[in-house]
């Protein structure tokens, strides 16, 4: 058996940088109210003007990550490829990538975890390079939630927190023992699906219903949120992954370098803070400026954290994230 190693990081977000006032000319909304709920002072979203799209950013983080790593599109075996906002239905945005850096015919696997997207895509980066069966993975996450929210009053518990980027490691087999991913967790519980979803368009009875009915209060190709149901499964949900990761090392919370939560709001961060006894140098957040970007969070948070120089090599680093499905999960790393 193989380890695997993260050797390179990348992350893109759009130019348009939309604060909460910007957010005052489409809906009835405040700064106050924002920042006090959820520590969002502003998050960027596409200027449809521009070339962005899902696939696109991923490509653009993606191009920093393979560089930094030393290695070119051609030393990667496999893509992975996390969002819950694809360009297209189908196919996903793994082949995009593979078109688009001009790749020779890699596999590329779409991974559909929302919030817990980039857990899921490591975790199964991880088992490919450990069994030996590839070396170089690029694992991506990456949104565009802005082409998809209701910016109304009506959609604005759900409009206001969401924003779009995109980051990206390159995942590497590594023959150091006790370095990199030690281990990744990853947990489901469905019957709470329709607390966070999107449900069109989609198969099943979606598509014929919208047109008979033709009910223009039918929103449902908009995101719906139960936020206070979600939260309080968060800070739970949150706690157990990160324990269940430390358990399963033989560490406590006290072996903790640093925490890079999912960044779903800032006030799940600072209990989760709390509760590990952290201090602020040991729990990263950056949802004050890019919102949450759902998949692409924890790997934007980790590479502008990496950028900052917030953790060095032989750092205990925990990733952890929880979000629609319900799906949550963990990943601990020694940088
Ligand atoms: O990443 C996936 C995981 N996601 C999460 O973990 C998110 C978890 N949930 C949350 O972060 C919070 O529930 C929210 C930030 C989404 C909402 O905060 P809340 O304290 O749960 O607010 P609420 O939805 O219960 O709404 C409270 C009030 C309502 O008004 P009334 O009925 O009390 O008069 C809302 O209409 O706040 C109103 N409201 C707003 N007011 C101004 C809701 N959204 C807004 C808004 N601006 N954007």
């Amino acid at each position: 058996m193989y380890n695997s190693k993260i050797i390179g990081l990348g992350y893109y977000v759009p130019d348009n940088i939309v604060t909460n006032d910007d957010l005052k000319e489409f809906m009835e909304t405040s700064d106050e109210w924002i920042q006090e709920r959820t520590g969002i002072k502003e998050r960027r979203w596409i200027d449809p003007k521009t070339e962005d799209t899902t696939a696109v950013m991923g490509v653009k983080a993606a191009k920093v990550a393979i560089k930094r790593a030393g290695l070119t599109k051609d030393d990667i075996d496999f893509i992975v490829f996390a969002t819950l906002s694809p360009d297209m239905y189908f196919p996903g945005g793994g082949v995009q990538v593979q078109d688009m850096l001009d790749m020779p015919t890699i596999g590329a696997l779409d991974v559909r975890n929302q919030c817990s997207g980039f857990i899921y895509a490591i975790s199964v980066a991880d088992q490919f390079i450990k069994t030996g069966m590839y070396k170089n993975i690029l694992v991506i996450g990456s949104e565009n939630h802005s082409g998809g929210l209701e910016k109304s009053t009506r959609g604005r518990n759900v409009s206001v927190i969401f924003g779009d980027g995109a980051g990206a490691a390159v995942l590497s087999r590594s023959e150091e023992a006790g370095k990199g991913i030690l281990s990744t967790h990853l947990h489901s519980e469905g019957k709470h699906a329709k607390e966070l979803v999107l449900e069109g368009p989609s198969t099943g009875r979606w598509v014929p219903d919208i047109l008979e009915k033709n009910d223009p209060d039918d929103v449902s190709y908009y995101p719906y949120m139960n936020g206070q149901f979600v939260f309080k499964h968060a800070v739970t949900r949150f706690s157990e992954a990160i324990v269940e990761g430390l358990e399963a090392n033989n560490l406590q919370k006290e072996d903790i370098d640093m925490l890079i939560p999912h960044q779903a709001n800032l006030r799940i961060a600072q209990f989760i803070q709390r509760k590990f006894k952290l201090s602020d140098n040991q729990v990263f957040n950056n949802i004050q400026k890019y919102g949450n970007t759902t998949a692409a969070s924890v790997i934007i948070a980790l590479t502008e954290a990496w950028e900052n120089d917030k953790f060095k090599e032989g750092d205990l680093l925990v990733l952890a994230a929880f979000g629609s499905g319900f799906t949550w999960g963990s990943v601990i790393m020694r940088w």
